[in-house]
């Protein structure tokens, strides 16, 4: 039994020693100290013993345990003193490396533009309004009295889901006169900016996406006075105290009468120069006083009310302000251009 004991002892001993890692040493231990264990084995010889031998082998079996017992505890925390080891070298950090500086963007030009003319209209008691760039023909035309027919309904200009021509993206925020008077409680005092789609070819002031500021007034007693009252003001603010404007008579199918507002050209004084192309005025914006077939269209008596909207392109605006020449920069998103600004 003594000599069982001593195979048992240099046995478990060597294959401790060898595990790497905690679960074969787990297995060890049941292994050797189980229940179904290889020294539960040996003790089971007990019965064969003489009396006198019996506590003697008793005390070695208990001695064999806790040297089993210590070489698993010392093997475990050789391992796992190891394995912290590792854990530390993979995780070095070098604190002295200097760091990677964070590249701050900021807001895109044209998007400072919009924010400034927003402030101007929320400080007139303008909501700001937003509506689907992917839009019913009836919203982008018929509503807004252009029928079936109409040149700018053409599939050369206009980007069609359907080949029924009923749904597309819009052309214009005009559309978002309509949703206006077809949802809001009136009076109505809204702008809405947002992307507009044409088929046109990409050139230094042409774009097929590019973006508009619609507004628009509906109350009771409004007159076109009261729009080139607005929109002086407004372009006072954007361009400073003194702006020289002229309305122009143009014709819009939606607005009755429309017109089209002209600045003094701010570089030259209305000489002409090459930032008016010569003309001494630059053209701003279309508006007029919404179409009482509009009005109507939308449940609202035009015997009743009145109001004006208008329509304004904000690229063109951006340009102007930070005297960009070409389109073409605003979408390209080089930041070596952005960075300007
Ligand atoms: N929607 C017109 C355009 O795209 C502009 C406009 C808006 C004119 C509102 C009158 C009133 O040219």
């Amino acid at each position: 039994m003594k000599e069982m004991m001593q195979a048992l002892r240099e046995a478990s001993i060597k294959a401790i020693l060898n595990a790497d890692d905690a679960e074969s040493l787990e297995n060890l231990r049941v292994k050797y100290l189980g229940k179904k264990g290889e020294l539960t084995a040996i003790l089971r010889q007990m019965g064969k013993l003489s009396a006198e031998e019996r506590p003697v082998m008793g005390q070695l079996a208990n001695q064999l345990r806790s040297e089993i017992e210590n070489a698993i505890d010392q093997r475990r925390n050789e391992l796992s003193a190891a394995m912290l080891e590792k854990k530390l070298e993979r995780e070095t950090l070098d604190v002295t490396l200097p760091g990677e500086k964070p590249h701050m963007g900021h807001k895109h030009p044209m998007y400072n533009v919009l924010d400034q003319i927003k402030d101007i209209f929320i400080g007139m008691g303008f909501e700001i309004v937003d509506g689907p760039e992917v839009e019913l023909a009836d919203y982008n035309f018929t509503k807004l009295n252009i029928d079936e027919g109409h040149p700018s309904r053409e599939w050369t200009d206009t980007f069609y889901f359907t080949e029924d021509s009923r749904i597309l993206l819009r052309t214009q925020t005009s559309p978002m006169q309509i949703h206006a008077m077809e949802t809001r409680e009136l009076p109505i005092r809204i702008i809405a900016p947002g992307r507009v789609y044409r088929k046109d070819e990409v050139d230094a002031t042409h774009s097929p996406m590019f973006h508009q500021i619609e507004g628009m007034v509906i109350d009771k007693g409004v007159t076109m006075a009261d729009l080139k009252a607005t929109l002086n003001l407004v372009v006072e603010k954007i361009y400073g105290k003194g702006t020289v404007t002229r309305f122009r008579p143009h014709h819009f199918p939606f607005t009755e009468p429309s017109c089209e507002l002209d600045i003094q050209c701010h570089k030259c004084g209305g000489k002409g120069c090459s930032t008016c192309k010569g003309e001494g005025w630059i053209e701003v914006l279309g508006a007029g006083m919404v179409h009482p077939k509009v009005l109507a269209g939308c449940g609202i008596d035009p015997d009743v009310y009145s109001g004006w909207a208008f329509g304004m392109g904000l690229e063109r605006l951006a340009m102007g302000e930070y005297k960009i020449t070409d389109l073409r920069l605003i979408f390209e998103n080089d930041v070596r251009f952005l960075e300007q600004f």
